[in-house]
């Protein structure tokens, strides 16, 4: 794989006039009308906005499970422009890590197996040092005492850490989460922003989130305002 060098090292991402469009003709619907973004690396970003304006389809393009229309997108300074289906798929494997809003957790593994399997995935072996991985994560996610049972037998909360913890088992330069506090109430809601929040701060994770919850953002470092497919501002 090439790796291109690229002016700001300190971005996690970036997307330079991002456009992308579904559908033709009459149907035609513009999610993205040019975005300029640069994501701090080992901060905590919340990306906000009116539900259409465009969130998911940024999210998904910057972590390179969709392609923009047009405008290019760099996750840990490689161009994913340059990377064939095949090579986007290793790439993403090893460097991005997606957190769903449905936990998406395989209901016949248990939490443990369910944490380890993107690493079975990218044809890494597990070994003392990869288990020591997952249960340290686990232990700061508060659910490594329950990495044998089921996701049937655990809070909605848990199961979204552990969604969280197998995102972040690859070590990926950088991790989205797109509204994973959608599904829960609000103390758990809490329990896992805190503990999103934490991975940041102690493991030094880059984390990138969409939510429709002000409470949501105010976990994070800086706020990005998406509205009709433009980025409306960036606070900090
Ligand atoms: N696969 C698709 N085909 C056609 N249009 C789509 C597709 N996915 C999204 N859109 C449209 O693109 C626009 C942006 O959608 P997107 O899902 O990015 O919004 P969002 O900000 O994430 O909204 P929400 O807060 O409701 O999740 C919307 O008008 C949506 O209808
Ligand atoms: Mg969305």
């Amino acid at each position: 794989m090439t790796q291109t060098s690229v002016p700001t090292m300190t971005a996690a991402a970036r997307a330079v006039g991002l456009t992308k469009t579904y559908g033709k003709g009459a149907t035609e619907v513009h999610a993205l009308r040019g975005v300029d973004l640069e994501i701090r690396r080992g901060a905590f970003t919340a990306i906000m906005g009116p539900s259409g304006s465009g969130k998911s389809t940024l999210m998904h393009c910057l972590a390179g499970l969709d392609r923009p229309t047009s405008g290019q997108v760099m996750v840990a300074g490689q161009p994913l422009e340059n990377l064939d289906d095949d090579q986007l798929t290793v790439f993403r494997r090893e460097n991005v890590g997606f957190v769903f809003q449905a936990f998406n957790l395989l209901p016949m593994l248990t939490a443990g197996q369910n944490i380890q399997l993107p690493l079975e995935l990218a044809g890494k072996r597990v070994t003392d040092e990869t288990r020591a991985r997952a249960q340290m994560i686990a232990d700061t996610l508060g659910i490594g005492k329950r990495l044998g049972h089921k996701p049937s037998e655990l809070s909605g909360g848990q199961q979204q850490r552990v969604a969280i913890a197998r995102a972040l088992v690859t070590q990926p330069a950088i991790l989205f989460a797109d509204e994973p506090t959608g599904n829960l109430d609000s103390e758990t809601s809490a329990e896992v922003l805190d503990h999103l929040r934490r991975s940041v701060r102690e493991l030094g994770q880059t984390v990138v989130m969409v939510t429709h919850e002000a409470s949501a953002a105010a976990y994070a470092d800086e706020i990005v305002t998406v509205k009709d497919g433009h980025i409306e501002g960036v606070t900090r």
